[in-house]
């Protein structure tokens, strides 16, 4: 039996690396998955890629939702009423935006869309999950929003919009948790470290840059989509039924290190379907 045998879940950004990532490990583990992306093509390309991976029986669908527009979500949410509302909302759709950059340069409407999306989008996924969880009586219930560690340790390249953003998503999450900890949600922020992923990869695209990010993770990597997923599982799963309000901090040590070893890097764990 699958870890998340008959939940019915929604995964926002679901076309990008974590998201898909996610929704094949969740379609895995037997949850029904409701995937969700403002791109409505890779959605769908995402969809059929999940379905591929998924146990027998379980229900994969697509619905593009733009997470920033507060009716889309509600919508959205609504839409698995009919099968018992929702079990576990995963508010991951995130952007960091190539015009972000320090406080003197950012411009406002890079403030404005950064926050829409990354923060006003996390807690309208987070209002509507609550409320259909509440209305349906859920007693196992969880929400897992995607912060960053850029809100944990502060960084001289910075992306000042997108690090304020994700502030605001550990602050929200971590008052929800103790709000409605006695209502049976459970909700915890995931922080994820910079990721092998095409978007950062091709940002830094000399050796010095990559170096100077690598040197700060104990394994000298940077993580991988699926470890991220696999963790997001573990966090909507019955068996994190006492975290709760949790900084769920997945960054291979980086976040606790100080000087690193000149070892060889260990390799990573592969992807299923994203990076391929
Ligand atoms: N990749 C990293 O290094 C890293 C590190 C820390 C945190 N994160 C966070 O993890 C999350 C997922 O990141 P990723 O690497 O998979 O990024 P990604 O760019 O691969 O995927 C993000 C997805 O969100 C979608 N999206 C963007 N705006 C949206 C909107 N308004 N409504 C709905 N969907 C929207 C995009 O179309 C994309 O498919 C983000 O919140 C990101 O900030 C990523």
């Amino acid at each position: 039996m699958g870890r998340l045998e008959g939940k019915n879940t929604i995964i926002t950004g679901a076309a990008g690396g974590v998201g898909l990532e996610t929704s094949i490990q969740f379609a895995i583990e037997g949850a029904n998955v409701l995937m969700t992306d403002v791109n409505a093509s890779a959605l769908e390309k995402a969809v059929t890629i999940v379905k591929e991976h998924a146990a027998d029986g379980v229900r994969i669908e697509g619905k593009p939702c733009d997470v920033s527009k507060e009716a889309e979500v509600e919508e959205l949410v609504a839409s698995l009423e009919k099968y018992g509302g929702v079990d576990v909302m995963f508010n991951n759709a995130g952007i960091m935006h190539p015009e972000d950059d320090g406080i003197l340069n950012t411009p406002e409407r890079i403030w404005d869309l950064t926050f829409a999306i990354n923060v006003r989008g996390v807690a309208y996924g987070s209002k509507y999950a609550i409320k259909s969880m509440l209305e349906n009586k859920k007693t196992k219930a969880a929400i897992i929003n995607t912060a960053s560690v850029v809100a944990i340790v502060g960084s001289a390249t910075p992306q000042i919009a997108y690090t304020a953003s994700k502030g605001a998503v550990m602050a929200l999450t971590r008052e929800l948790a103790i709000q409605y900890a006695k209502s049976g949600i459970r909700i915890n922020s995931l922080c994820p470290a910079p990721l092998n992923t095409p978007l950062l990869q091709a940002f830094l695209d000399t050796e010095e840059k990559k170096l100077r990010r690598t040197v700060h993770f104990p394994t000298g990597r940077f993580g991988e989509a699926i470890e991220q997923a696999k963790a997001v599982v573990f966090l909507a799963s019955d068996d994190a039924s006492f975290i709760i309000g949790q900084d769920f901090v997945v960054d291979g040590g980086m976040t606790k290190s100080y000087v690193t070893s000149l070892d060889p890097t260990p390799p990573a764990p592969s992807n299923i379907a994203f990076g391929k």
